[in-house]
């Protein structure tokens, strides 16, 4: 995940020389996209496939990169299904997550995805009416919540626990004697998604390892004629520590040699990643209005604020960020500032918890100065509460791939 910090603050300086206002921005660095998806891909084992979990972003252009590049996309609703299928209309869609409305999985069936992860006996019920009807019927992946010993936890976890996702490992017998009487729809195998913010490579290969010892015994125990595993998503971006990311290189190593001790042959094995995709090609950036003193505390005050950039109140972390100077100042009054002190990055929301960043330390950062948050590529303009306040949204522009 390699910034490519110079061409997107040049970008953002030139943006705030034309500026009317203090600005407000998303920037994504769409060349930056591509080389790390290029990467990613080209260092997955073979028998192995990325899909892309578009939830993280859908914004067209991040789609247009990364379609050419990865074998499809993941989505987890009947809006994501038709914003693909009305842009991608042959990219294949394989499509997950939990509550789908009879509708959604009516659009799944008519839409040919090419996988329905099912997240329920009712769903599956409720899947095979819609079929007959139809007279066809999609592949489908049974997401389990399995309980694993020793399973390292993250930040957030969507299954050993009880959780609202997947199927519990008691109703796996009751499905699969369900599907054996309905073999108009066919298993293809099986879905796991137990956690995302995975930052440790180990840990994840260990996760993996626990997948495949699962599946193999599953299918032994039932004798079941399956090729699939979807491992999920989940792999993580460290906000907090941003020089210490998750060692891709160790883990695709180590997904290689798991796969040649222990894997199963003529299985697929397919990833649907998000953050980890999308996180590194997107900035926030904020200029500064106001800096003040509260009780011993200083706040700055930028442009904008968690209804544009929800990732770190969501996450619960101080989101890093660069400040870029702007020497002009048009008043003819004294310029506040903050200089070798710790600060809280606070936006223009009326609630305590429109914070940014905290007790991060700066050398110096002055008003009309920029503030850059990078890591702002997945799960932040997209989960956020745009339009709380009416405040405009920022402006957005993409740096494009290079060639293009
Ligand atoms: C079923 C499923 N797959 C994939 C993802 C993508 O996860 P991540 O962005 O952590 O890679 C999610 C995210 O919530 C998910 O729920």
């Amino acid at each position: 995940m390699e910034l490519r910090l110079d061409k997107v603050f040049d970008s953002i300086r030139a943006a705030q020389r034309n500026a009317d206002e203090p600005l407000c921005a998303y920037v994504y660095d769409l060349e930056g996209l591509r080389r790390h998806a290029v990467r990613v891909v080209d260092t997955l084992p073979l028998g192995c496939e990325l899909f892309y979990a578009i939830k993280a972003n859908s914004d067209l252009p991040i789609l247009q990169t990364l379609a050419p590049l990865v074998r499809g996309f993941e989505v987890s609703s009947g809006g994501e299904l038709m914003w693909v299928r009305a842009h991608f209309p042959d990219v294949p869609v394989i499509f997950s997550g939990p509550g789908k409305l009879d509708s959604e999985l009516q659009a799944a069936v008519e839409q040919r995805v090419e996988c329905l992860h099912i997240e329920s006996i009712h769903e599956l019920q409720r899947l095979g009416s819609i079929c007959d009807r139809a007279g066809h019927a999609p592949a489908v992946l049974l997401r389990i919540n399995l309980a694993l010993d020793n399973l390292a936890e993250t930040g957030l976890m969507m299954g050993g626990k009880p959780t609202p996702f997947g199927i519990s490992v008691q109703q796996l017998q009751e499905c699969l004697a369900w599907l054996r009487i309905h073999p108009k729809i066919r298993l293809r195998g099986f879905h796991f998604h137990l956690l995302s913010h995975q930052l440790d490579a180990q840990a994840h290969l260990r996760l993996l390892a626990a997948y495949l010892n699962q599946v193999r015994q599953w299918s032994e125990q039932y004798q079941l004629v399956i090729d699939q595993i979807n491992v999920g998503g989940g792999i993580g971006v460290n906000y907090r520590q941003p020089d210490q990311q998750f060692d891709w290189t160790a883990f695709s190593n180590g997904l290689s040699a798991l796969l040649d001790r222990n894997g199963l042959p003529d299985f697929v094995i397919r990833f649907e990643l998000g953050r980890y995709i999308t996180a590194a090609c997107g900035y926030y950036a904020m200029q500064v209005i106001d800096i003040k003193q509260s009780y011993g505390k200083t706040f700055v005050i930028g442009r904008g604020g968690s209804h544009h950039f929800r990732t770190p109140y969501a996450q619960g972390h101080s989101h890093p960020f660069h400040v870029l100077p702007v020497d002009a100042w048009p008043y003819a009054f004294h310029r506040p500032v903050a200089a070798n002190e710790k600060v809280s990055v606070v936006g223009q929301l009326c609630t305590p918890k429109d914070l940014l960043a905290f007790d991060a330390p700066v050398e110096c950062v002055r008003c009309n100065d920029l503030l850059v948050f990078p890591y702002a590529g997945a799960y932040a303009w997209h989960i956020s509460h745009h339009d709380f306040l009416r405040h405009p949204h920022p402006v957005q522009w993409y740096l494009p791939v290079e060639g293009q």
